[in-house]
């Protein structure tokens, strides 16, 4: 028998209000191609090669038999979507779009699509907006007449009539002629909570059913970049998609094809800018933690710094990212907002001052950076970074900043992709982290299963050792106060990165092992931990309160049953994932790791399953 020592009059610490979110980078696809609804890759010719060459303006497209399809740039729709598609030939021309990676998107019997793009063509020329199979049998389309005289935005609506399988649009003028095309899109009408240039409800939906406190967005490396030019800058995504700038994924470069697969397709449309993160942080309840570049490119590759005197602009894109979020609808940022439509403030909070950084010289940018935010903003809190390790030198820089700056920070952002053996071993990181330090976010983790990025596996195991680790995490939640997984969302069969938290494909989504656990363990987040011992090494545990309920988190890490004694009169209901360590879900078997439900009586025994997380609650 296990014995719990579980003593209520003792309280440890209050559990921060916060403590579990998520972590969204576009990378994997998660963005375009996952959690972007549109369905048309490469929607505005804009795609490019890295040194800005244009031939890459094609890409994800084909034309039709009997077609003249070039790339033009003569008098564009606008500065910022310089290229579009001159379109010409004889009857049933036109030209199709793959998909993202080439997959096309998912069309079922009855599923609605709004198509929309600019065109430029003479007036009465006829064309048709497709969707069709793989093999060109049609499931839906839509008739569009044009008005003449330049640029004109057309839209309708498609409704599929067969399920396609796999569907594809193409843009077909069915009795020839000439068109000049551009910014073409289709989104499922129903997007997450109906919103245009939304997000697809089904990857939305899985997130927001794990009750993200918060969301640090928009990375990771991408918000560092490659290059100056290549680094992500929120005033590019806001204002109508149309006159935002496409950049290319730093995901896409070569040195991430370790897993086997092109991703040279792969761009960020800012479709999904800041204004629709802050939107989805407000559907889902989640608290906003953007991230801005610091005038540092990524580290890990050329490390690129913006010169100290060069800072200002840098400084002053977040100033009025401050005034996007919060200001008044007669701002000049805080109007953008509000013709986007959303008047009110989104009441942002925090921001990341850079993503991975480290070293002397992002302590000297930081400085600058939080000197001149905190004379306007006094009240916005500034999260700083510890780089990259759990300790070495980047860390000790951090910590050493921090001991003589220690009211410059809010937070010190840790990341740690480690062995599950680490998280095991360091369940009590944080029980003697100096409190009057800078509070701890860990802003990116997850427990690798092997070193070889190709073997990395989302199992069960990985998932109990988290699981684990957040016990620890809870037990200190007065200091550690956000954590997140990373990363967020995998498209299947073309991601850069593995373990991650959610995989999909165009019609699929699931949960791993590990959504599951940072799911139970939000769901059940106390106000404060009590003091609790346990007598059993394979057993960890944490213990809180909320609402006059106890809530007794358990991981047993062995593989044997263990018996624990729960002094109540009250029944108690049991969350509890069991499974074997190598077990993972995948689309065939998504919930073969699930969560199963169920209540005890008061009998004072609770069984906890081999390798298992459980939650048990009851009424005080
Ligand atoms: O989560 C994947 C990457 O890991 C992030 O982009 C970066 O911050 C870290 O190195």
């Amino acid at each position: 028998m296990v014995e719990l020592r579980i003593n209520t009059e003792k309280i440890k610490n209050m559990i921060s209000p916060i403590l579990y979110g998520v972590f969204f980078e576009d990378i994997n696809y998660a963005g375009d191609g996952g959690l972007y609804a549109e369905l048309i890759a490469n929607r505005s010719f804009e795609y490019y090669d890295r040194d800005g060459i244009t031939e890459k303006s094609r890409m994800c497209w084909e034309e039709l038999r009997g077609t003249r399809f070039i790339i033009s740039e003569s008098k564009p729709l606008n500065g910022v979507h310089t290229h579009y598609a001159s379109v010409s030939g004889g009857s049933g021309c036109g030209i199709r779009n793959s998909g993202f990676c080439g997959e096309g998107f998912a069309a079922k019997t009855g599923d609605a699509f709004i198509f929309s793009a600019y065109i430029r063509a003479a007036a009465g020329l006829k064309l048709k907006a497709v969707i069709a199979d793989r093999k060109g049998n049609i499931c839906g389309s839509a008739d569009i007449v044009c008005g003449g005289s330049g640029w004109n935005r057309y839209e309708a609506e498609i409704v599929s009539e067969t399920d396609c399988g796999s569907a594809y649009l193409s843009i077909v003028l069915p009795f020839g002629g000439s068109a000049d095309i551009e910014f073409v899109s289709l989104f499922p009408k129903d997007t997450f909570k109906g919103r245009r240039n939304g997000m697809r409800r089904d990857i939305a939906e899985k997130i927001a059913e794990m009750k993200p406190m918060f969301m640090r967005f928009p990375g990771g490396c991408v918000v560092e970049g490659r290059s100056f030019e290549n680094m992500y800058n929120w005033k590019d995504t806001v204002g109508p998609v149309e006159k935002r700038r496409t950049n290319w994924n730093r995901w896409q470069s070569e040195e991430y094809r370790n897993l086997g697969f092109d991703a040279s397709d792969y761009y960020q449309s800012y479709g999904i800018g800041f204004y629709e993160y802050f939107q989805f942080c407000e559907d889902i309840g989640a608290k906003p933690v953007p991230v801005v570049n610091c005038g540092m490119t990524c580290q890990w590759h050329e490390g690129l710094m913006a010169d100290m005197d060069e800072l200002d602009t840098y400084i002053e894109d977040v100033l009025d990212l401050i005034e996007f979020a919060n200001g008044a609808d007669d701002s000049v940022w805080g109007r953008v907002r509000a013709q986007m439509g959303h008047p009110e403030p989104f009441g942002l909070e925090y921001i990341g001052i850079g993503n991975e950084q480290w070293g002397n010289e992002y302590f000297e940018r930081y400085e600058i950076f939080e000197r001149e935010i905190s004379k306007v903003y006094p009240e916005i809190r500034l999260i700083t970074s510890a780089g990259w390790k759990d300790r070495g030198w980047e860390y000790d820089i951090a910590y050493d900043w921090m001991r003589a700056n220690k009211d410059k920070a809010f937070a010190v952002d840790e990341h740690f992709y480690k062995e599950p053996e680490w998280f095991l071993n360091n369940i009590e990181r944080y029980n003697d982290y100096d409190r009057s330090l800078p509070k701890v976010f860990i802003g990116e983790w997850a427990a690798h299963t092997s070193a070889d990025i190709r073997s990395r596996k989302n199992n069960w195991y990985a998932a109990l050792a988290e699981a684990a680790f957040l016990t620890g995490v809870e037990k200190n939640a007065d200091h550690v106060i956000m954590s997140c997984y990373a990363p967020l969302l995998a498209r299947y069969d073309h991601q850069q990165w593995q373990p991650n938290l959610i995989w999909f494909s165009n019609d699929k989504v699931y949960g791993t092992p590990s959504y599951y656990v940072q799911k139970l363990f939000a769901e059940n987040v106390g106000e404060y931990t009590v003091e609790s011992e346990c007598d059993d090494e394979e057993v960890k545990q944490c213990v809180s309160v909320k609402d006059g309920e106890m809530i007794i988190k358990l991981v047993n890490l062995s593989d044997k049953c263990k018996s624990i004694r729960i002094d109540t009169a009250e029944s108690i209901r049991v969350t509890e994932i069991k499974a074997e360590p190598e077990d993972e879900n995948t689309f065939d078997e998504p919930e073969k790791v699930y969560p199963s439900v169920y209540e005890i009586a008061p009998s004072g025994g609770y069984e906890m399953p081999p390798h298992s997380v459980s939650v048990l609650r009851y009424s005080m």
